[in-house]
């Protein structure tokens, strides 16, 4: 037999094959599972908090020192561009209950007060985060929330402080309903 009636019976079974496989790799994909899609994330929200720090280099590193509400003091690396609250999650820092809301504006246990120099370098304040820091217990004037405010270069050596009680704006409203009923 020629080469070319070789290739004349081979061809078909060839481009079956391929037809096969490419198929299967669909099936296979589409079967995986939500966590085999999404492994790496953190709390349910809908936005990924927690890349893997990997990517950055020392240079983008910025030190952060927050003092907790028993007034020890834990220092985390931060990237450029990372929430503060992100920073808290990262990293597993010991601070109760901070960030209940993921970040969404719903919460304000975020609420993390700033030295004066430091806050009037921050970013403008938006009206939403304004009206929730006016719900957060022990509101001072260099008042923020860690989720609203995000990480610079400039802020290197930053030191916020917790404020000793947290208020979750979802609860009281919650406890609100159920005494109406
Ligand atoms: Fe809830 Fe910031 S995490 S308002």
């Amino acid at each position: 037999m020629t080469a070319r009636g070789i290739s004349g019976l081979v061809g078909p079974l060839l481009s079956v094959s391929k037809t096969r496989f490419v198929c299967l790799r669909r099936v296979t994909e589409h079967h995986r599972t939500p966590a085999e899609r999404g492994s790496g994330r953190g709390f349910s929200s809908t936005r990924r908090l927690w890349d893997a720090p990997g990517e950055s280099s020392s240079a983008d590193q910025v030190t952060v020192h927050f003092i907790n509400r028993n007034g020890e003091q834990l220092t985390a690396t931060a990237k450029e561009g990372e929430s503060l609250l992100e920073v808290v999650v990262n990293q597993n820092l010991a601070i109760d209950g901070f960030g209940a809301c993921e970040g969404t504006l719903a919460c304000s246990t975020c609420h993390l007060i700033f030295e004066k120099d430091t806050f009037q370098k921050l970013d403008a304040i938006s009206d939403e985060e304004l009206d929730m820091l006016d719900l957060a217990y022990g509101l001072t004037e260099t008042s923020r929330l860690g989720c609203q405010v995000h990480i610079k270069k400039s802020m290197n050596g930053l030191t916020v402080r917790v404020p000793m009680d947290v208020s979750d704006i979802r609860r009281q409203l919650e406890v609100g309903k159920q005494s109406k009923q």
